[in-house]
């Protein structure tokens, strides 16, 4: 099996340019959250501290209970049954392991956008199937894949998927047969209405049926707990049994400690909407001062990401970029298609964004 280099190995010589910058990088090149987990999280966290037992790989009963309801609260879907839900080590793993553990293999194809995080390839390639990366359905032609990953909001492009494209996608799914996971970590930081983007899971996508689809969220984003490892996936509960059965062979379990943790942060809508304007007010000062300088953004209606470009290659803009201490991400990270436009993070503190801003307006 062979997989990718480490994409962020190439940017070794950026980085180092970049850090010459008399007044210190300013790193945009990666979306790790900046500002501390909230205290109610670290509480619940620090109080499971006592964890002398085994964890339970489905989960406690309560924990997915409260996973279901914030579905309904926060997603749009109220039909998200308890036995369909089950917390992950980040969502990452899932990504990554989701079509082994579906069983699929060699002659099975893994679909995904063109434009897209590294992992949906990877997962395809681990499970020694073949990756299919494509523009939209219709490429796909007579021969669907046996898995489609949809990415909404989109790392890197923070392109939304409306309802009705979403409907359009489970329609064409059940007619083909095809397993819909559709990853949407970034859903609570749109930046085009006060409510979270479109779910899979939504009730006017699904009709209250959810055979065959998934939903994976993870808490990293939102949460400010990327270091904890805390996501989950729901949907069809029939594939999420499946799941379960095999991870516990596996031992593949969230840490107790943990999933008290993930209690805690599905049910509080509070802090997130506190980290979302921390990142309004970075997106505005670092989208003013890069279009000020020429740069066009696209797409980027929702989550981490300023979708950007130049009209230059991308390794042209970053090695810009670099000159003036701010180090961002090539779009051929993350597939050819995205090779003339580069992705800058929102995942700084104000201090450093400020910064940026000033030295594109220089
Ligand atoms: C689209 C997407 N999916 C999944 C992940 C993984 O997140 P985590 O493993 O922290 O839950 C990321 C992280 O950047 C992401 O951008």
């Amino acid at each position: 099996m062979k997989l990718p280099d480490f994409p962020w190995d190439s940017l070794a010589e950026a980085k180092a340019t970049a850090a010459a910058h008399p007044g210190g990088i300013v790193d945009l090149s990666v979306g790790t959250p900046v500002d501390p987990t909230p205290e109610l999280i670290q509480r619940a966290l620090q109080g499971a501290s006592d964890a002398h037992g085994y964890p339970q790989v489905w989960g406690t009963p309560d924990l997915r209970e409260a996973i279901a309801a914030w579905f309904a609260r926060r997603r749009g879907a109220t039909y998200v049954d308890p036995d369909g839900v089950l917390p992950t080590i980040g969502s990452k793993e899932l990504v990554a392991w989701l079509p082994t553990l579906l069983g699929l293999g060699p002659g099975d194809e893994v679909g995904f956008p063109a434009v897209a995080y590294p992992t949906y390839d990877v997962g395809a390639r681990l499970a020694g199937a073949t990756p299919r990366p494509a523009q939209g359905l219709l490429e796909y032609g007579p021969k669907a894949p046996k898995l489609l990953w949809l990415n909404t909001p989109s790392n890197p492009t923070g392109a939304v998927l409306g309802l009705e494209h979403l409907k359009k996608v489970v329609a064409w799914a059940r007619q083909h047969g095809v397993i819909v996971a559709s990853d949407e970590c970034y859903a609570e930081l749109s930046w085009t209405s006060d409510e979270p983007t479109p779910s899979l899971l939504d009730d006017r996508v699904t009709g209250g049926d959810p055979t065959g689809l998934l939903a994976v969220y993870s808490m990293s984003k939102q949460s400010n707990l990327a270091g904890y490892r805390a996501a989950f996936v729901a949907g069809d509960p029939a594939l999420v049994k499946q799941l379960v059965e095999i991870r516990k062979h596996a031992g593949m379990m969230v840490p107790w400690p943990v999933q008290r943790a993930l209690l805690a942060a599905v049910g509080d809508d509070e802090h997130v909407a506190v980290q979302k304007s921390r990142y309004a007010d970075r997106r505005t000062t670092l989208r003013t001062a890069l279009e000020a300088a020429g740069w066009r953004i696209e797409h980027s209606d929702a989550g981490l990401y300023l979708w950007t470009t130049r009209e230059e290659p991308c390794r042209d803009s970053v090695a810009a970029l670099a000159q003036q201490g701010i180090l961002v991400a090539p779009g051929d990270f993350y597939g050819a298609a995205g090779q003339r436009h580069v992705r800058i993070a929102l995942t700084a503190s104000d201090e450093r964004i400020a910064a940026a801003a000033e030295r594109l307006r220089a």
